[in-house]
Formats: structure tokens, C-alpha cells, sequence
């Protein structure tokens, strides 16, 4: 248990567009200086000061570090239960952050998507978490916190009602309206670059187990959907969903981190759904399409270069308006060995990658700093549900726009 620190959260890249968007949601949620005591860190201290201005009031706690500045960062670490951090790509500024809250048992959230980069910390770090009792918890946004909590729920609620778990749960993104930040399209970037130098990167990105502890990264699920297909349980055609990559393997994490509560033989999968009929079909084509344009071209290559022209700059995202009409909302398909179905619905109320993922984020961070009774007594490199559960699904309805239920 953390001694009292000064601060429970210090929101690390509140200068970057996502921070921004955390620091907001804070001040609206909790204010300043009450139930949760929160401050905005950079390496900026005028352009904290300038965030700070624009978010209104003058009153909230800044700190400056630097991502290479060990000792910079040893001081930040040591102030706050939490570091919640927005400062990506995270293979290139979060080695020694993650390093520092394990060394002085702080605990730790983030936005990482970046599936090497998570590996090297669960073989870096997990056994020194596990000893130092920090919580370390990678992917709290849009991925992959709707897959892995809306897989804890459905299973939940599956044993609840007829007391087995299902032996699949496939998640389907049913529709979604927002946009990509700079940040992001540049960690997506550094993931190709590194997958393209080394091989065993490239392996372990295709491993549906690879973010498994080691000696279990195998299993009976296959790799994800790289087609149009259709799908009988939800009599839809659905098509490949580019956060596959990084959820399939966080829920499969959980799934091994709680050692196997839903049997060895659990199958998970995740895809688009295009629609129904001949129109469904094209529309699959279409995105399938779409898809390869966003991923082909080696980094650095002329086709790279004229692809990133179109998209956003670091620091910058969708708008206000974009982030307010956004909106998500999955279908999970449950099913038991016997074939029987159950199905759930898991919403959000703003734009996936931004207005709804900050509030994610942020409400992990808070649920990781004041619900640590009623949160799983586990420590490590964990994942959303394994170190927060239902905790998490309470704070996430209550304050963050999502909704969980069973259809
Ligand atoms: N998983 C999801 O659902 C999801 C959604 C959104 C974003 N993300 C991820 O979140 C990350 C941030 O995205 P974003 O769009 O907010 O990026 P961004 O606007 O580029 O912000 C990056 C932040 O990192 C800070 N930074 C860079 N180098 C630093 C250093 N050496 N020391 C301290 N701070 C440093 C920047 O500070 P300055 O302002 O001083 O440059 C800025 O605050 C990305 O990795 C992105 O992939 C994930």
C-alpha cells in the first residue's frame, strides 16, 4: 500500500492533445484540490501555463520533467499513487517512466497501444512490479478498455444468469463516428518501424498470444480477421478491425493473468461489422480497402510521405464538434459449449479515440488512486480488468459515457 502522496494523480503530457483532454475532464469531474488531488506535468512549463489558462483556472498544480531525465522523473514518480501518462509513442518516451513507478511502487496507467513495446515491459518489469506492489496498466483507452472490460462483463453477467462462462466471446464494432490524432498516427508508425528491422518483432505482433506470460503464448485462437466474411452468430458480414491487433491480445492477457477462469479452450475475436446483404458485402470490400491504403507504404518510403500530408500532426486531432457527435457502440456475442447465445451491448457517448478515450483514461487513473479496497489485491504488468474490475465498470458508467448491459 502507497503511503499518502502528495498528489493521487499527476497527468503526464497534459500539453499533448489527449492530456489536454484528460486535465478537462478532471476539472469538470472532480475539480481542484477536493476528492482527488490531480496535477498536470510536462516538459513545458510555459506551454503548461498557456493549458492551464485556457482550462480555466489558475489554481491547478503544475510540474515540469522530462522522459529522459531519470531524475527528473524519479522526483515526479515519487509524488503522486498515480502517474497517469499521454506522452507517446510510448517505445520512445516510456522505458524509464514505467521503470521509475516500479522502482518506487507508484501506480501507472496510459494509452499505449503499441504492442512490442508492452511486451518488453512485461519482460522487463512484471516480476519487480509484482515485488514493489506497483500496478502497471497499459492500454486504458479506446483500446483496449471497451474489449477487455466488455469481455469481464459479459462473463460476469454469463455466470451470474447460468452460472457457466461462455467458451467463446467474439466483440463486434457495430458503428463509430471519429478521427485519428497526430500522436497516435505516430506511434502506429513507430510500431511498422520497428516490426520492419526486426523479425522477431514482426513474429510476436502475429502471435494471437503474444502479449501471454511467456511459456503460455499458445492457444486455440487464430490470427485476426484479414478478410470480408460472414458471420453467423450475428448474421452480418463483418470485415478486419484495426484495433484487433492490440485488444485480441490485452483480453487474452487478462484471460491468463486470472490463470484460465474460462478454460483453456476460450476462443476471442474481434471485427467490423459492414452490414447486412449484398450491400454489407460492398461495404466490407470498401473499408477492407481503405485499410490497406492507412497501413501500406514502408516507413519513410514517397508513398508515406504523401499518405501522411492527409493526416494529422502531432498535437492535433479532431475538433470539439467531432469529439461531441462521436460515439461507439459494440456488440458481444457470447457463447457456452453448448451453442446457446448471449449478447451485450458496450457505448460510448463521445468520439472513440479522443473525447471518450480521455475520460477512459482518466477514470482508470482515479479508480487505480481511490478504489484501490474494492480493486482486485493483485500487482505487476497488468491489464484493465485484471487490476481494476468491477471497480472500473462502476466508474466508467457513473463518469466516463460508457454503457454495459446485456441485450
Ligand atoms: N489507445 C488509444 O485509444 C489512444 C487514443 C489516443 C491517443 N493514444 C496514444 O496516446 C499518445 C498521445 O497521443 P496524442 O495525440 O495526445 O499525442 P501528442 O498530442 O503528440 O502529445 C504527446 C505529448 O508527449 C509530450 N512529450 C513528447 N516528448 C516528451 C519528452 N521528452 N518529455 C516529456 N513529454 C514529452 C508532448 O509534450 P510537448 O507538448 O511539450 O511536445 C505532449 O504532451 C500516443 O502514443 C497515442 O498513440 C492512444
Amino acid at each position: 500500500m502507497n503511503k499518502k502522496r502528495e498528489f493521487d494523480v499527476i497527468i503526464w503530457g497534459a500539453t499533448g492533445f489527449t492530456g489536454r483532454l484528460v486535465a478537462e475532464h478532471y476539472l469538470k469531474q472532480y475539480g481542484v484540490g477536493g476528492k482527488l488531488k490531480w496535477a498536470m506535468a510536462g516538459r513545458n512549463q510555459i506551454k503548461l501555463e498557456q493549458i492551464r489558462s485556457k482550462l480555466g483556472d489558475e489554481s491547478i498544480p503544475l510540474i515540469v520533467a522530462d522522459s529522459h531525465d531519470k531524475e527528473s522523473l524519479n522526483d515526479l514518480v515519487k509524488r503522486a499513487t498515480v502517474i497517469c501518462t499521454t506522452v507517446g509513442p510510448y517505445a520512445r518516451y516510456g522505458n524509464e517512466l514505467v521503470a521509475a513507478c516500479v522502482e518506487h511502487g507508484t501506480d501507472y496507467c496510459d494509452l499505449a497501444g503499441e504492442t512490442q513495446w508492452i511486451r518488453r515491459m512485461v519482460d522487463q518489469h512484471h516480476e519487480a512490479a509484482q515485488e514493489s506492489g506497483s500496478r502497471i496498466v497499459h492500454c486504458c483507452g479506446f483500446d483496449s478498455i471497451p474489449s477487455d472490460m466488455g469481455t469481464y462483463f459479459i462473463q460476469r453477467e454469463a455466470k451470474k444468469s447460468f452460472g457457466e462462462y461462455c467458451q467463446q466471446v467474439k466483440m463486434r464494432l457495430k458503428s463509430a463516428s471519429g478521427g485519428f490524432s497526430g500522436g497516435t498516427i505516430a506511434s502506429m508508425d513507430n510500431v511498422m518501424l520497428e516490426a520492419s528491422k526486426d523479425p522477431a518483432i514482426m513474429k510476436m505482433l502475429f502471435n494471437p498470444y503474444g502479449l501471454n506470460p511467456l511459456g503460455e503464448t499458445s492457444g486455440p485462437d487464430k490470427a485476426d480477421l484479414q478478410s470480408v466474411k460472414y458471420d453467423n452468430d450475428a448474421g452480418v458480414w463483418i470485415m478486419p478491425f484495426i484495433m484487433a491487433a492490440i485488444n485480441t491480445r490485452v483480453v487474452r492477457r487478462s484471460h491468463a493473468l486470472n490463470d484460465y477462469p474460462y478454460g483453456k479452450s476460450f476462443q476471442y475475436d474481434e471485427a467490423m461489422i459492414s452490414g447486412k446483404g449484398l450491400s454489407g458485402r460492398l461495404k466490407g470490400y470498401t473499408g477492407l480497402a481503405f485499410l490497406a491504403a492507412l497501413m501500406a507504404g514502408k516507413p519513410g518510403s514517397l508513398y508515406s510521405k504523401v499518405k501522411h500530408r492527409f493526416l494529422p500532426e502531432p498535437g492535433e486531432g479532431p475538433s470539439k464538434e467531432e469529439r461531441e457527435k462521436g460515439f461507439f457502440n459494440f456488440t458481444v456475442i457470447g457463447k457456452f459449449i453448448d451453442g446457446e447465445v448471449i449478447e451485450a451491448k458496450v457505448t460510448g457517448d463521445r468520439d472513440p479515440g479522443y473525447g471518450s478515450t480521455s475520460k477512459m483514461l482518466g477514470e482508470s487513473a482515479a479508480c487505480l488512486a481511490l478504489d484501490k479496497q474494492s480493486s482486485p489485491k493483485v500487482s505487476g504488468i497488468l491489464t484493465p480488468s485484471t487490476a481494476m474490475g468491477d471497480a472500473l465498470l462502476v466508474r466508467l458508467e457513473s463518469n466516463a459515457g460508457l454503457s454495459f448491459s446485456i441485450v
